[in-house]
């Protein structure tokens, strides 16, 4: 089934998932399997209707043929949102009824853990299908929690933007990170040890206290953190990050985050670029959970992932080069980049009629 959605966005297939003895309401959208299998995770969130369930699913599932065609990955996009049933519910009912919806995909999804859903889930819905990432780890493979490589990723994507924008490395430099989770706190250590000053921001006040200590970072508070005076800003917590209003109070000349969709529109990001401020494009620089996540679904080893972890600074160099040649803010330029590896994916496989 093809769907159109607001006249533009085409999906290749949408599976809509009901089943009320196990909780399950939800949706699968794969928008691209032209590169290969459908890959993205499945969240699990409350949703008012369906509707926004279906519609947030859509515009995941095509962020996730961006991100795979950029990262390099023989991967399409998709993604799984399933509606948070209300109280308490038999969490292994749900993922078992959702592996068997994943299994009826035949291959074309692959699921992994995403925002509400953890290793356990996962490793729930392996009993049901093949398709699915994001299991505990074996020795010699990879796989386990993807966090630490998207830290990696971004931490070699900041280096490349600080060389660029500032011409320097990054010791010395001050990086400010909104939140301190997974990925905020890995990311802190690394630049921690690669000499950088540091100052955090976390909601959760005991965990930033914690990572303060660990890393000798000095804490600001949620709502300052984006106008430290610092040479890079790096969200790594929510998205919708940069809208008309704070893009004016950001005073960092780079922005290198894990924080997905941190645009709030693509606007957005022409008024950073109109201020000079380097945006390190969202999808480019956290890419580093779906390669290993890729890794460990199509068997890659530990340093096959890791090598193309590393390459996440190169990769960023293109859009960079591209967005400089043709006047592009970088997010427009990391688009054309994504969009072309899909169409050139499209001209070696056609599709059949
Ligand atoms: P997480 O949930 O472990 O960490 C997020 C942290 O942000 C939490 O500690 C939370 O308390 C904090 N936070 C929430 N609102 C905040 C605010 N207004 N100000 C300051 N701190 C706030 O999530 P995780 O896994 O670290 O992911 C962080 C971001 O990176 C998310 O946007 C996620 O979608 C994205 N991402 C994560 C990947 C991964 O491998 N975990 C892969 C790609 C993207």
């Amino acid at each position: 089934m093809v769907v159109q959605v607001q006249g533009e966005s085409l999906v290749e297939e949408v599976l809509m998932l009901k089943d009320a003895e196990a909780g399950l309401d939800g949706v699968i959208a794969v928008h691209s399997t032209v590169l290969g299998p459908g890959a993205g995770g499945c969240r699990l969130w409350h949703y008012a209707d369906g509707e926004a369930a279906f519609a947030d699913a859509v515009r995941l599932a095509e962020g996730m043929s961006y991100k795979n065609a950029l990262a390099g990955l023989p991967l399409g996009g998709a993604k799984a949102v399933l509606r948070r049933p209300a109280g308490d519910f038999d969490r292994a009912k749900l993922f078992r009824a959702f592996g068997r919806a994943v299994a009826r995909l035949e291959g074309r999804y692959v699921t992994a853990e995403d925002v509400g859903t953890g290793v356990a889930d996962m490793e729930v819905v392996a009993g049901e299908t093949r398709h699915v990432a994001g299991l505990a780890k074996r020795p010699g493979r990879p796989g386990g929690d993807p966090s630490p490589h998207t830290a990696r990723g971004v931490f070699v994507a900041m280096e490349h933007a600080v060389r660029r924008r500032l011409g320097r490395d990054l010791a010395g430099c001050t990086v400010a990170i909104q939140g301190v989770g997974h990925v905020g706190e890995a990311l802190a250590h690394l630049l921690h040890a690669a000499g950088a000053r540091l100052v955090v921001a976390d909601v959760d006040s005991e965990r930033v206290a914690r990572v303060a200590v660990e890393t000798g970072a000095e804490v600001a508070s949620s709502a300052q953190v984006l106008a430290t005076r610092a040479e890079v800003f790096a969200p790594c917590a929510l998205g919708g990050v940069f809208h008309a209003e704070s893009v004016e109070a950001v005073r960092a000349p780079v922005i290198c985050g894990a924080a997905n969709n941190q645009l709030a529109t693509a606007q957005d990001g022409e008024r950073l670029a109109r201020r000079g401020i380097l945006y390190a494009p969202d999808y480019v620089v956290n890419a580093g959970g779906i390669i290993n996540v890729a890794g460990e679904y199509i068997g890659w080893s530990p340093e096959d992932v890791a090598g193309r972890v590393e390459s996440t600074g190169a990769r960023l160099g293109a859009v960079l080069d591209l967005a400089e040649a043709q006047g592009l803010a970088p997010h427009l330029a990391a688009d054309v980049l994504a969009r072309s590896a899909i169409a050139a994916g499209r001209v070696k496989t056609p599709i059949a009629a």
